[in-house]
């Protein structure tokens, strides 16, 4: 039997005078968290809330997809994130890739199994340990809050799941890859770094924000496998291969084809994948 998010834990380690994070709501069974969260940022308590599940019945995906997962076996979580007028929205989604592959880093490493996640444009999380297999999925959405523009960012995260209770063969879960982690401790350590990494496209943010902004971009480049290979990218209106060679300051992915330098947005993009070898 598996056990219930603590959530009196992960809301005492988040909403605290040292975090942005300012409510969390948990539900032992909902819907979608990120359906939850696009009503929430309508209202005065929208910027920085938190919905977190133990059992996303009804998980929407990329590109109208589903997100299929069993009671108590993943995170499902939802945070609204404020932004400040004009910040490029278009690398919150790499930044929630990269704040989630360094909580599963660290996360993993407490708990003595360091597994060693890669990002594969612009935000899967892919676990080297088990053939390069996809554990998260993470959906953002705009939204207009009471304050300006913001983002939905909402995480699923395979944490205890069976093969047999995975959807497909390319993903896989911390605990096939022999990693067991408390949820509570991998939601905690990824929202406490989505909230440092998205710091300078907040309007609260103090300093350089073009050098923080650079810096966020730089990290991102350095763990991404997708930079540097062979791609082919798959379109809804058909497909283009190149060397991917870097993201560009909106957060679209750029790549040397036979037509010259071409970017692409993340919404527009159906799949990466490598062309001639390697791992996207
Ligand atoms: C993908 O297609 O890879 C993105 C999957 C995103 C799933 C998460 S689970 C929490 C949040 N609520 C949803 O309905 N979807 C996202």
């Amino acid at each position: 039997m598996r056990s219930r998010l603590d959530s009196t834990f992960v809301r005492a380690e988040l909403v605290t005078s040292d975090q942005p994070w300012r409510d969390l709501e948990f539900h032992p069974a909902i819907g979608s968290t990120n359906d939850r969260a696009r009503e929430l940022a309508a209202s005065p308590e929208g910027p920085w809330h938190i919905v977190l599940t133990d059992h996303q019945t009804g998980g929407r995906g990329r590109l109208g997809r589903t997100w299929q997962v069993p009671d108590r076996a993943s995170i499902a979580v939802s945070a609204i994130v404020p932004l400040a007028e004009g910040a490029p929205a278009g690398w919150v989604p790499l930044l929630a890739g990269l704040a989630l592959a360094r909580a599963i880093r660290d996360v993993t490493a407490s708990a003595g199994t360091a597994l060693v996640p890669r990002l594969k444009w612009p935000n899967d999380v892919l676990i080297a340990d088990d053939d390069h297999r996809k554990v998260s999925g993470i959906l953002c959405e705009l939204v207009r809050l009471p304050t300006g523009p913001g983002v939905v960012v909402g995480t699923g995260v395979n944490v205890h799941q069976t093969r047999e209770e995975l959807p497909v063969e390319t993903a896989t879960s911390l605990e096939l890859c022999s990693a067991r982690v408390r949820r509570e401790d991998l939601v905690v350590a990824y929202l406490r770094e989505l909230a440092r990494l998205v710091d300078p496209l907040t309007d609260g943010f103090v300093g350089d924000r073009a050098a923080a902004l650079a810096l966020g971009r730089a990290a991102y480049a350095e763990a991404c496998s997708t930079i540097g290979l062979d791609v082919r990218i798959h379109l809804p209106r058909g497909d283009v291969t190149g060397v991917a060679v870097g993201v560009d300051p909106f957060g679209a992915l750029v790549v040397d084809t036979a037509e010259g330098r071409r970017t692409y947005a993340a919404g527009d993009v159906v799949h990466v994948r490598p062309h001639g070898g390697g791992l996207a």
